[in-house]
């Protein structure tokens, strides 16, 4: 297997600082489904629990949840993706990790029937028999933290790639949904001040861009379908600002003003980051390659079937 150089992702300390929290601050402005990612909106009127909804749809029907399937569920939160398998898809079994005490109790508070809920990173992950399919809903912007270099970050997500491969079935499918940075830079103060304490708000966090996915996934998985959904995330966050402007007061009392403000500026910058291209939002669906072949498939492929100067062999012709 591929070595990640002993980097585990987040720390749980890091991860607890973030979101344990407050149940009832997320709820304020995350709305009652608790969803911690960007929905999926169609044109005029909309909610944002309609696009929560249609967004767990979206990635439950890509990932192929049936009756009977076991599932994984990596940075489950607060269980609502989980609650909809058991419920209208009808799974047989769902278990969901994440570094996040208070979304554990919560989960389990729910005591949503076939569903298991553990504080686990998924490197420590040992399933006891393989799933039908594994869903990962904004967790990998935490499995690398700023200052590493792309070559590190992609041998980490090869790490996870190639460990949801050893876990599934071989008609399974993985499908992400993930934060993913665009390809400019933001020369602008106003952005770049916001970014920094992004970093601050979200410790040891760091998104992929899309390239270093391709190339961690490369011969252990297709992709075979792939949205960027930018700009559904600027109106998720123009809708949780919404709601924590509603209820503003009662949300600095839960967890300080400091706190309040700094989330409050994290999501006006990220409302531009998304709008003008800093941040991107993918959904990505993948089927596991039967047979990993390795780096000499590409040597195969290069020089042997694309080699337009060979003569063709008779068998062929
Ligand atoms: C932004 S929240 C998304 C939660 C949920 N998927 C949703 O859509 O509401 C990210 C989640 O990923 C979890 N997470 C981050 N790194 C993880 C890791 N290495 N192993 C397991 N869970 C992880 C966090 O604890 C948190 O629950």
């Amino acid at each position: 297997m591929p070595r990640t150089n002993g980097y585990r992702g987040v720390s749980r300390d890091a991860a607890q600082k973030h979101y344990d929290v407050s149940d009832e601050f997320f709820q304020i402005w995350l709305g009652p489904s608790l969803a911690y990612a960007g929905g999926l909106w169609e044109d005029g009127a909309d909610t944002l629990e309609k696009a929560q909804l249609r967004k767990t749809d979206y990635l439950l029907g890509q990932a192929g949840i049936r009756p009977g399937h076991r599932v994984l569920d990596v940075g489950c939160g607060y269980g609502a993706e989980m609650q909809r398998m058991v419920e209208e898809y009808d799974a047989d079994s769902v278990t969901g990790i994440t570094l996040s005490e208070a979304a554990v109790e919560w989960t389990r508070n729910l005591a949503i029937p076939r569903t298991e809920i553990r504080l686990e990173n998924w490197i420590d992950h040992r399933p006891a028999q393989p799933y039908d399919a594994i869903i990962c809903v904004e967790a990998m912007e935490h499995f690398a933290r700023p200052g590493m270099s792309g070559r590190a970050k992609t041998r980490g997500y090869r790490e996870f790639f190639s460990r949801c491969r050893s876990w599934l079935r071989p008609e399974g499918r993985l499908v992400i949904q993930t934060i993913t940075w665009g390809h400019r830079f933001p020369w602008d103060l106003d952005l770049l001040r916001g970014l920094y304490l992004a970093s601050k708000v979200y410790p040891e966090c760091n998104p992929s861009y899309l390239t270093e996915l391709q190339a961690a996934s490369d011969g252990l998985f297709d992709l075979v379908a792939l949205r960027n959904d930018f700009d559904h995330y600027a109106r998720t966050l123009r809708c949780w600002l919404e709601n924590l402007d509603a209820d503003r007061d009662r949300a600095a009392q839960l967890v300080g003003e400091k706190k309040a403000r700094d989330f409050e500026r994290c999501m006006t910058t990220a409302v531009r980051a998304f709008s003008e291209g800093w941040l991107h939002l993918h959904r990505l669906t993948f089927r596991p390659v039967p047979e990993p072949v390795g780096p000499a498939r590409r040597f195969l492929v290069n020089n042997v079937l694309a080699r337009d100067s060979l003569p063709t062999p008779k068998f062929l012709g």
